[in-house]
């Protein structure tokens, strides 16, 4: 089994929308029991709210329910608890090392750095662009998944 934890500022637009596209990539491929997919913030602003409309509208789009999803904050424990802890933008890495207390194990990634194009995935709280959004979340997590198979994980 494979941990992987999305994360984002506030944990409604970006990491929820990675969570839901990767979980539906992996059912497609008959994957589903090789991994367990999950997401959360770096800040405590959304906590408890659920999805943002752009994101929600956005994967309805492609059939993809967010459902019962509610903004939760990362915790230092989940560093243990996952085997992949994957940031959208750089500012999210800084932070990331904050909460988790380093990243002795290598395990925290941003999520584009898997991609031919490294970059940070722009935030559509403040752009209001859910759709180049979705597309570089659609990029990222096919090149993560690529990876791991690259690397014999699954
Ligand atoms: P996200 O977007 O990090 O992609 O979920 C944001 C959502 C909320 C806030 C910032 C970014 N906020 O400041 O409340």
């Amino acid at each position: 089994m494979i941990s992987v934890m999305f994360v984002c500022l506030g944990n409604i637009c970006r990491s929820p929308m990675a969570e839901f596209v990767f979980k539906d990539m992996v059912c497609r491929r008959g994957l589903e029991g090789c991994f367990h997919i999950a997401s959360a913030a770096t800040s405590m602003e959304e906590v408890g709210n659920p999805v943002h409309r752009g994101t929600r509208e956005k994967l309805r789009q492609y059939g993809i329910s967010t459902e019962g999803k509610r903004a939760e904050v990362l915790e230092r424990t989940d560093y243990d608890r996952y085997d992949y802890l994957l940031g959208m933008e750089s500012r999210n890495l800084m932070n990331m090392k904050r909460i988790l207390g380093g990243d002795p194990e290598n395990k925290i990634y941003r999520l584009l750095d898997f991609s031919d194009r490294p970059r940070d995935i722009a935030d559509p709280w403040y752009t209001g662009n859910f759709d180049v959004t979705y597309e570089d979340i659609r990029e990222g997590c096919e090149a993560f998944l690529q990876w791991l198979e690259n690397h014999g994980r699954i």
